[in-house]
């Protein structure tokens, strides 16, 4: 193949609707030639999270005109892609059916081959179209349905180190952000008032800290903050920005100290020296935990990747990347391919022992 691959992706797992159209040339850089979201806050605002119906409807009625979108800035016809590529999971099952039905919809009328994307795949890779950099690298992946730590070893190759025992680090923050009173999403809501704040006042848990399992867990954080914020009634402004700082230092530490022994685990496993260490998702658009973790790679002598804020969230150009590099290889899907509400990266990977439950967007 010697010249550039042009790919539709539709990403609607959760609260983004999102279509885009990025090329790849035949060296395996990319490039974005549209890239449009919608967010849905607005439709879920009066309920305090995300609604599953709500979502799946919001998906449905705009999905077309986004796709319509994203083709004409792109400048591209249905006719002149090479593929299109959908989120097939993991995610909200109703919101993942219209876009993997509409991606398939498109590519039988259009005659053209159809992937079935694994959204945390996407994110995984997100780093090789913004800087161009390719596996082997440890990656942290964090969002408001997942907190891992993957050993990233190829395109399809991927081994868990990591995970949440509790609550998604995303979650952690919008939670911390609802209980305050702040609106939502609630990790950038923290993070403004965190600047403002002092966060030396409260003494909150690291949870896990010092464990050798590179696990996560951030309900006990949240239930401390909870129990200040209480003690401290009526809260003041100045109450919530301390809270929120003091928050927003509690998980940098936990993290950062959670990366460190996911570094050391990596260098073990990995049959190469590990050089590479990336960071992706929502919540990797936080400057703190960004500063701590690049001070972390720093340390071990890895050099730190993350991708521009507006890709680490969700967005369709990090699933048509991901049919991209896929696409590459000479892999496709069947216009069967299910919708997989669940799907983890590395399935041979252990529950983390003592997790429960997890949020509505694990
Ligand atoms: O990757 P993403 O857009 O969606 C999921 O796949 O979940 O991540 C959304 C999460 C939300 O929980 C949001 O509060 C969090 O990322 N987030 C942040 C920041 N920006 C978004 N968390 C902390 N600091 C931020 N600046
Ligand atoms: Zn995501």
């Amino acid at each position: 193949m010697n010249r550039q691959t042009l790919i539709l992706g539709i990403e609607t797992s959760c609260d983004e609707t999102a279509a885009a159209v990025v090329a790849r040339s035949a060296t395996g850089s990319g490039r974005i030639l549209a890239n449009v979201v919608r967010s849905q806050w607005e439709a879920h605002r009066a309920f305090g999270g995300v609604v599953p119906e709500i979502a799946a409807r919001a998906h449905a009625e705009c999905l077309d005109l986004l796709i319509e979108e994203a083709l004409a800035q792109s400048g591209c016809a249905l006719a002149d892609l090479d593929a299109i590529a959908a989120t097939a999971g993991p995610g909200l099952v109703g919101g993942l059916i219209v876009g993997l039905v509409t991606g398939k919809a498109l590519a039988l009328a259009a005659r053209k081959p159809f992937l079935a994307i694994n959204h945390l795949e996407a994110h995984a890779l997100t780093i090789g179209l913004t800087s161009g950099l390719r596996p082997p690298y440890l990656l942290l992946l964090v969002s408001g349905g997942h907190t891992q730590t993957l050993l990233v070893e190829g395109v399809g190759r991927y081994r868990r180190l990591g995970t949440t025992i509790d609550d998604a680090l995303g979650e952690a923050f919008d939670k911390t952000a609802k209980l305050l009173g702040l609106g939502q999403p609630g990790g950038p809501a923290v993070e403004r008032l965190a600047a403002l704040g002092n966060a030396a006042r409260f003494d909150l848990p690291r949870p896990l800290k010092g464990r050798v399992e590179p696990h996560f867990s951030f309900a006990g954080l949240k239930t401390a903050v909870r129990r200040q914020a209480i003690a401290l009634q009526p809260l003041k402004d100045d109450d919530i920005a301390d809270l929120c700082a003091s928050f927003q230092a509690a998980v940098a530490d936990a993290v950062t100290d959670r990366c460190a022994r996911a570094i050391d685990l990596a260098a073990q496993l990995s049959a190469d020296p590990l050089r590479h260490f990336v960071v992706a998702g929502g919540v990797a658009a936080n400057i703190r935990l960004r500063a701590d973790l690049a001070g972390l790679a720093s340390a071990r002598g890895l050099s730190f990747h993350v991708a521009p804020v507006a890709l680490c969230g969700d967005n369709a150009a990090m699933i048509a990347w991901a049919g991209a590099e896929r696409f590459a290889l000479g892999w496709v899907d069947g216009l069967d391919a299910p919708v997989r509400p669940r799907w983890p990266l590395d399935p041979s990977a252990l529950p983390a022992l003592g997790s429960g439950l997890k949020g509505a967007k694990a």
